[in-house]
């Protein structure tokens, strides 16, 4: 192909883009942030295309193997830190997916490529959380928050009662977008406690008519993280799952639905997971928009339209990384033992640092603390950020400090906090 009609040519020839001439190399490289100095100092590599007749101008990949001081320890929410191993997958991966001449951004989502993929992806998903037949798997887009609106409009009809059981932020606005589609009723709330509890099942009285009993398994912003779930009236349980998804074992057989951005624990924004029993499926609200209709996406094996390819993609190297791991037993005593030593350095200092979680519920994901002298927080923050350590700095909605520690975040991330929380107590107390 003429060098003229390449959409490489356009971008060389846009007067507005800055060519960056990498020393290493004697090609031109465009990009539209000048600001951007690609790594090229690995090999060049040899690259065919599969197109034949197209001259490609060679783009010198990223090197394999990168060391770990390239990286930080990234204590997010969400999204969140990635294994490793499923990063440099993917980068393997990025240009010619296995063969195919092209990248997974490129595929059709219909042709058996990605059809291979999203199958892969869903049946090592069944095989992690050990789903049975009864229950659909859909990779959905929208996020979580889609979700909250989605359920009431699939599950119930506008004058069914539902109840909400309120820990969180996350679960206050599930419970309010509900207003919109069906009755709902908080049966309890955390709130006068801060958020800093999950509620005794026995004490609960829960709407005798209630349609399904809605629970965020694990509030992010706050920290408390359901060890059991209760076991609503008529059986129908709902979970936001979104950010303890996939970190231990579930009996999915408990509940009706559940739901998770994947974000946090297995893959990047834009993929949101619903497994949903199949019986459940089929009675929306007439005013449910077609993207929102789990009957759709269930009849289309998630592929009614175009989903996010790219994502569940990387959900899926993740289900991998985590079957090698040897399951979500396996990945539930690695959390075990992270979240163990963060609360013992909290609870070891004397009160210097403070989780404000009752010990019972705290979350293995999300650590919140405080400084007991709180105007060293921003200091904390940002030594913490000098040694490598980002995102430690709590939602706005609550402050102090969040220490996200999920699925792929390595002990050695967890033990380097806590050497830091050590040292600056000692400088600090
Ligand atoms: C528990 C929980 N639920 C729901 C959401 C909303 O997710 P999304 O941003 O994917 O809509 C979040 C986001 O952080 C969350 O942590």
């Amino acid at each position: 192909m003429a060098m003229a009609t390449s959409p490489h040519t356009l971008l060389l020839k846009n007067p507005n883009l800055t060519p960056l001439k990498n020393p290493n190399f004697n090609n031109p490289i465009t990009t539209t942030n000048t600001n951007t100095r690609f790594n090229l100092t690995a090999k060049p590599l040899s690259i065919k295309c599969a197109a034949t007749s197209q001259t490609q101008t060679p783009i010198q990949a990223p090197p394999q193997t990168q060391s770990h001081q390239d990286r930080l320890f990234n204590f997010a929410a969400g999204p969140a830190t990635l294994p490793e191993k499923v990063l440099l997958k993917a980068q393997s991966e990025l240009y010619n997916w296995r063969g195919s001449g092209m990248s997974v951004m490129e595929m059709s989502h219909r042709g058996k490529e990605f059809l291979s993929i999203i199958q892969k992806a869903e049946s090592d998903l069944r095989t992690l959380l050990n789903i049975s037949d009864d229950y659909s798997v859909l990779f959905l887009q929208g996020g979580a928050t889609t979700q909250f609106a989605a359920i009431p409009l699939n599950l119930v009809s506008p004058s069914d009662t539902v109840d909400f059981i309120v820990t969180g932020s996350w679960s206050d606005k599930a419970f309010k977008e509900a207003q919109k589609y069906s009755k709902p009723s908080t049966i309890w709330s955390g709130k006068s406690e801060k958020y800093t509890k999950i509620p005794s099942f026995h004490d609960l009285e829960q709407n005798p008519d209630a349609k399904f009993l809605h629970i965020c398994a694990n509030e992010t912003i706050h920290g408390v993280e359901y060890k059991d779930y209760p076991s609503p009236k008529n059986g129908l349980l709902v979970a936001d799952m979104s950010s303890n998804f996939c970190s231990k074992p579930v009996d999915v057989s408990k509940f009706g639905l559940i739901y998770a951005g994947a974000q946090k624990n297995v893959g990047p924004s834009g993929v949101t997971i619903v497994i949903i029993k199949k019986d459940l499926i089929g009675n929306a609200q007439e005013i449910t928009p077609v993207m929102l209709d789990y009957k759709i996406h269930a009849d289309n094996n998630s592929l009614y339209n175009t989903p996010p390819c790219y994502g569940i993609y990387m959900c899926g190297l993740v289900f991998e990384d985590l079957l090698d791991q040897g399951g979500l037993v396996e990945v539930e005593k690695k959390n075990e033992k992270k979240a163990e030593i963060l609360y013992n350095a909290i609870d070891g200092s004397n009160g210097f640092y403070r989780c404000p979680v009752e010990k019972s519920v705290r979350s293995l994901m999300n650590v919140p603390f405080t400084l007991e002298k709180s105007e060293l927080e921003a200091e904390f923050i940002k030594e913490a950020a000098k040694e490598n350590m980002v995102q430690l700095k709590g939602h706005r909605s609550v402050g102090g400090m969040r220490a996200s520690i999920y699925n792929a975040m390595p002990l050695a991330g967890v033990e380097k906090l806590v050497a830091f929380m050590k040292d600056f107590q000692a400088r600090n107390a």
